[in-house]
This record gives C-alpha cells, sequence and structure tokens, in this order.
C-alpha cells in the first residue's frame, strides 16, 4: 500500500506512545482513523484532538485482552468505514521480573494483552478484510524482546517471541493464498513512552511487587529498563519508519540498526550450540 489517502487505519493503544505516534502519521497521510484504548480518558483527549483537525476518527474503550470486545471494535470499524485497509495490533504492556518472581495473575496479564491482544485482531479484522479482497496491511507491533532474549524480562520475552513467529506464519499462510493483505512486524528497542509504567494499565491493580522488595541484579536490570525507555528515541521516528516499512511493503521493522548485531549474535550462539551471550541491549 502506497496511497493512504481517504484509506482507512484501525490501532489498538492508540490513545498514547507508539499508537498514538502512529494514528498521526496516518492522519497526516489523510487516513480516517478507529482507534481502541483501554483507557477510555486519553482515548477521548485523542479523539478530541483528531476532531478538532478535521480528522475522519472513531473509537472505542477496548481492552485488546478480550476477544468480544475486539469483536466490537472491528464492528465499529467495518460499520463506521466499510472497510479497513491498516491493522496495526499495537497495545502492549511491559513487566520485569525474573521467572521464579512472577504469578500467574502476571501471566495472565501480559500475555493477555501483548499475545492474545494481537491474535484477537488478527481473528476479528481478516476474514472481512479479506472477504473484501481489497490491498491491505496489518503491523504487529513485538519488540527486540521478541527477537533476543534479555534478562529479567520472562513473560514480556514470551510475549513477543510468540508475536513475532505468529506474524511470521501469517506472512506465509496470506502469501500461500496469494492474497492482496501484507504483513509487517515492528521491533522496536527502546522508545521514549510510558511503557515502563503499564502498571497504570493493569484492570486488577498493579500487585507487582516492587523493585525495591527483589534482588539487587533484578533491581539494577529493572532500573536499566527505566532508563533506556526514558532514554529511547522518539515515538514519531517509529511512526515514520512503520509507514516507510508499509509503502515497501517490508517484513521486519527494526527501528534501531545498531540493535542488529545483537540478533546476529543470538542466531550464531544458537547455530553453535553455546550458551546465550549476554546481548548489548541492556
Ligand atoms: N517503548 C518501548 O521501548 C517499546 C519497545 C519495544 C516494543 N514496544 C511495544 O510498543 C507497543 C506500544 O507501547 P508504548 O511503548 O507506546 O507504551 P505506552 O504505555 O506508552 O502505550 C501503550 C498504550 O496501550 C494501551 N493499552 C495498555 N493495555 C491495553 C489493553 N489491555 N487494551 C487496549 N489498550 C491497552 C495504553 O493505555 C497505552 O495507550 C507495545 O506493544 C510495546 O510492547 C515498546
Amino acid at each position: 500500500m502506497r496511497d493512504f489517502n481517504g484509506k482507512v487505519a484501525v490501532i489498538t493503544g492508540g490513545a498514547e506512545g507508539i499508537g498514538r505516534a502512529i494514528a498521526e502519521r496516518a492522519a497526516t497521510a489523510g487516513m480516517k482513523l478507529v482507534l481502541a484504548d483501554i483507557n477510555a480518558a486519553g482515548l477521548e483527549a485523542a479523539l478530541a484532538d483528531f476532531a478538532s483537525r478535521g480528522v475522519q476518527a472513531v473509537g472505542l474503550k477496548t481492552d485488546v485482552s478480550k476477544a468480544a470486545e475486539v469483536e466490537a471494535l472491528a464492528a465499529l470499524a467495518f460499520e463506521r468505514f466499510g472497510t479497513v485497509h491498516l491493522l496495526v495490533n499495537n497495545a502492549g504492556v511491559g513487566h520485569n521480573r525474573p521467572v521464579w518472581e512472577t504469578t500467574q495473575a502476571d501471566w495472565d496479564w501480559v500475555m493477555g494483552v501483548n499475545l492474545y491482544g494481537v491474535i484477537n485482531g488478527l481473528r476479528a479484522f481478516i476474514p472481512t478484510m479479506l472477504a473484501k479482497g481489497e490491498p491491505g496491511h496489518i503491523v504487529n507491533t513485538a519488540s527486540m524482546a521478541g527477537l533476543t532474549s534479555q534478562p529479567g524480562l520472562a513473560i514480556y520475552n514470551a510475549s513477543k517471541h510468540a508475536v513475532v513467529t505468529v506474524s511470521e506464519g501469517l506472512h506465509h499462510d496470506l502469501t500461500l493464498r496469494q492474497s492482496k493483505l501484507r504483513v509487517s512486524v515492528l521491533c522496536p528497542a527502546w522508545v521514549k513512552t510510558r511503557i515502563h509504567l503499564s502498571g497504570r494499565n493493569r484492570p486488577a491493580g498493579d500487585d507487582t511487587a516492587p523493585l525495591s522488595t527483589l534482588d539487587p541484579v533484578a533491581t539494577k536490570v529493572g532500573l536499566a529498563v527505566m532508563n533506556a525507555v526514558e532514554n529511547g528515541i522518539p515515538v514519531e521516528q517509529v511512526a515514520n519508519d512503520v509507514f516507510d516499512a508499509i509503502a515497501a511493503e517490508r517484513f521486519y521493522i527494526l527501528t534501531h540498526p545498531g540493535h542488529k548485531a545483537a540478533i546476529q549474535t543470538r542466531m550464531e550462539d544458537i547455530l553453535a550450540e553455546r550458551a546465550p551471550s549476554l546481548l548489548r541491549s541492556l
């Protein structure tokens, strides 16, 4: 898809951070917007802001981990605009703890949003997008944590590796059917957002033990993550990379070229059957 003007974009986690920046970039390209977010006030503010600039935008408070809510989002999108050309499954939450410090509730929350959120989006939108037969694009937000394995991020790593492989499989499934739908998987390293404050989006309340109660290694890793996010690249740069990749039909979107060496090292470790190197991302 090279011509975005007048086309329809659906973006989850669209109220803030990377999702909001993608929505801004889509609006600049003349697209109509369907935004979903669990943060109702943030979503309303974003919609009001777009409306004040004459952008056609609708939204629905959606918890992407709940299939029925994502189906309602799809119903709204197809009802309001008749079709969908760009689906960005972006909503996600961060969590850092070594695996033995995680709870069942942590796994349910993070896998629910980061993995099932993507799956729910694919299941709710793709059948109708395929039936329409129009060219379209799907972007799933994974992470460099989906291509490498960082310490202290057990659930986050698992969720993002799963998003990468679901996206790769989806690419094959669509290509084998000569579909007009294309897929990209977005794998940023550090981006300046509020991802490190994801507990604010935890519906049952953030019952994660504070970093200060963990061992010194976990505390150090947690602080390094926070510091890396706060010094990350701007969201606008990520949004531009996403649109460049859609136009070029590029599958992997690697926003941090300097981190490619970490992917290579991981692959070489696997092929050499040696233990994983501690990579430079942290
Ligand atoms: N910031 C980074 O360094 C970074 C790096 C790699 C990947 N990512 C990924 O980018 C995506 C966006 O994160 P961000 O950095 O913009 O974080 P963010 O916290 O700034 O924004 C996330 C947005 O998703 C929404 N959200 C959270 N839970 C939701 C749910 N259950 N249903 C619907 N919406 C929900 C939030 O309200 C928020 O608007 C995530 O998938 C994240 O894992 C971020």
